[in-house]
């Protein structure tokens, strides 16, 4: 243990997810609601951050920041095109990227589905698909086989953010625009991951992820497999703290729950949320908030990795933690408050062994667009030049001392 309180070994990194940066997605279902008219997307994803050609550059820069690890996922679109059909191309292409990581020394952290899906498997359904575990699994298999020297595997990422914003994103859409998405999908909107139904969250979706960490420990024994979830702290107005344990038992538990027979638990951890007495529940009142409209609370993260380890045992890795917003002076001072709470919160007793901060690059936040920049890299949406930002050295500086 270090002097602040890090162990050593800890993971130091940088997140990303292969739709928000790749660019040239074409073949997964989010492409196609892009491209819908209307459009529940504000911006089609295009050449997000062109990291599909651009892999090598960023590893560098992961590297040169002192970080120890890199988590990214691999498109599924890409290496199973058509059911059953493996693109040998897109694993050689995943492989180079794990390579290119080992090269330098940084541990590639790999998220095996990261929200997009092939669009055929949106149109049998998506998680709701009786078969989309077997089928999850066969695909995790064939990766895992191909892709030696994978640190970390993540086996779906956020599966209960679908329970977690509920009809969050379809209700505050217009008809058109739903009718358009389904359209474009050839299927109910459910069939896209961030919309699908709790009940296949909790069914298929929990399946998917068991048989996924069979399949992928079969091939690969060593490697440790985790799911990653939101997790927001969740406090209480006085009055409503029933409301509060309410929201943690149905929005968490089940999946901390599952997540027994893991070797780890993704941390991911953005802010807070407060119940009310009336029933609402948003950041607390007069926050300062983020550009995505969240309380801007760096603590949030040391709280929730404390209440994980009261009730849970397996080990956690916060696999997310970041700030949206345009003011990297204060996205610096976020992180250095996150990582502060975080020490903390492991010599109070938690077993984390990892921080990874979302994200490494500018990049395409989903419906919102690339307006919502979380990047301790800045990314020329014109000539796709990386600018390193001054938060990447309060980042560096912590990794480097590991304290
Ligand atoms: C997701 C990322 C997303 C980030 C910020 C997480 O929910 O894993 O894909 O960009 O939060 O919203």
């Amino acid at each position: 243990m270090s002097r602040g309180g890090f162990p050593a070994g800890f993971l130091w990194g940088a997140a990303t997810a292969a739709h928000q940066v790749e660019g040239g997605n074409v073949n997964c279902d989010c492409w196609a609601l892009e491209h819908a008219r209307p459009s529940l997307f504000a911006e089609p994803s295009g050449d997000a951050a062109d990291q599909y050609h651009r892999f090598a550059e960023d590893i560098a820069i992961v590297a040169d920041l002192g970080l120890n690890a890199y988590r990214f996922s691999i498109e599924w679109a890409r290496i199973e095109p058509e059911p059953g059909r493996i693109s040998t191309a897109a694993l050689d292409h995943y492989r180079r990227c794990v390579e290119a990581c080992r090269a330098r020394d940084v541990a590639p952290v790999l998220t095996f589905h990261h929200f997009t899906q092939p669009r055929w498997m949106a149109r049998l359904g998506g998680v709701g698909a009786a078969d989309f575990p077997a089928r999850f699994a066969d695909y995790c298999g064939h990766a895992a086989r191909a892709l030696d020297g994978m640190a970390l595997a993540c086996t779906i990422n956020e599966l209960n953010l679908p329970v977690l914003a509920g009809r969050y994103f379809q209700d505050r859409a217009a008809p058109e625009a739903r009718l358009a998405a389904e359209r474009a999908l050839g299927a109910p909107l459910s069939s896209f991951f961030l919309f699908a139904e709790e009940s296949a969250i909790l069914g298929n979706g929990l399946a998917a992820h068991a048989a996924a960490r069979q399949a992928i420990r079969a091939e690969r024994p060593g490697v440790a497999i985790g799911m990653t979830l939101a997790l927001s702290e969740e406090a209480a107005e006085a009055g409503a703290e029933s409301r509060r344990d309410t929201r943690r038992e149905r929005l968490y538990a089940p999946f901390l729950d599952a997540a027994r027979n893991d070797d780890f638990i993704g941390v991911q951890t953005y802010s807070r949320t407060v119940s009310r007495a009336n029933g609402d529940a948003g950041p607390a009142d007069g926050a300062r908030l983020t550009t995505m409209g969240w309380e801007d609370r760096p603590e949030a993260l040391g709280e929730v990795c404390r209440w994980i380890c009261g009730r849970w045992p397996t080990p956690l890795i916060v696999t997310e933690n970041g700030y949206p917003g345009d003011d990297d002076r204060r996205r610096g001072a976020f992180i250095a408050t996150a990582v502060d709470g975080l020490a903390s919160a492991i010599t109070g007793g938690a077993d984390v062994r990892g921080y990874f901060y979302w994200s490494l690059l500018d990049n395409f936040e989903w419906l919102f667009g690339f307006r919502q920049r979380f990047g301790l890299v800045g990314v020329d949406r014109t000539t796709q030049r990386r600018t390193i930002k001054p938060s990447a050295d309060v980042l560096r500086t912590l990794a480097r001392a590991n304290a």
